[in-house]
């Protein structure tokens, strides 16, 4: 394919995408998950494609299909399933974007078999997963690294720590507090901060539309 007419810009660049929630075993048939739709990550993944890069999009349990030529899918289902893919990944990708509502805890202790009801509370310990983003951002070279945060309180303060923390280069925040923006809704408010902490403020958008904003942020920072 050309690119003589600068219609995929993003043509020789490999991007990685997580979407999606993850699913954290109790026992074999029960699991700690959550509501993401997946389709914020799957969004990015196609727009990314249709722009000319190399997508591997590593998601969580969805119903959401994305079908492209330039589009590899990874299933998995636990946080430690998508560590493993990401790390498999990471090294050979020039831009990470996290998208994937990863558990923060899991139950300790898996139970081998189906737990049976007996007492009329049951208490399951859980422990922290590991954050696959902090800990792409830990190895990463000169790959373009971007994380989404969904704060309900003092939203910009905790993303830029966020941004520290994970040695970003780009945050997308995710606001709740607007009318009609967040977790399962059609439209997003989001305010992109970069490592220098300039803040970027963007009109309530529709999911297409927010992950397009961030491909234009990945094809400034290659000047496409
Ligand atoms: N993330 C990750 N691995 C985790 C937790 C989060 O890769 N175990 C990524 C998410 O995909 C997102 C970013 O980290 O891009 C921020 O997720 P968020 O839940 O907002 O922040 P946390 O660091 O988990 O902190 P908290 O939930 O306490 O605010
Ligand atoms: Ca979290």
């Amino acid at each position: 394919e050309h690119d003589i007419e600068g219609k995929l810009p993003l043509l020789g660049k490999k991007i990685l995408v997580t979407a999606g929630p993850t699913y954290e075993p109790i026992d074999p048939v029960r699991f700690i998950g959550n509501h993401s739709s997946g389709k914020m990550g799957y969004d990015i993944a196609l727009a990314a494609a249709i722009e000319g890069a190399d997508v591997v999009l590593i998601s969580g349990p969805t119903h959401l299909k994305v079908k492209h030529e330039r589009i590899k899918v990874v299933h998995v289902t636990s946080s430690q399933d998508m560590y493993t893919a990401c790390h498999e990944y990471f090294d050979a990708v020039d831009v990470a974007v996290a998208a994937a509502a990863v558990a923060d805890y899991r139950p300790k202790d898996v139970a081998p078999q189906k737990i049976k009801k007996s007492e009329s509370t049951l208490v399951l310990e859980l422990e922290k997963t590991k954050d696959i983003l902090a800990s792409l951002g830990e190895i990463k070279k000169d790959q373009f690294l971007i994380g989404f945060a969904l704060e309900t309180e003092n939203e910009i303060e905790n993303a830029k720590a966020k941004i520290r923390k994970k040695n970003l280069d780009l945050i997308v925040l995710n606001s709740l507090n607007d009318e009609g923006a967040g977790f399962g809704k059609a439209t997003n408010k989001v305010t992109f901060i970069d490592s220098d902490f300039n803040e970027e403020p963007m009109e309530l958008k529709t999911k297409e539309e927010v992950a397009q904003d961030i491909i234009n942020k990945i094809k400034n920072r290659y000047n496409v």
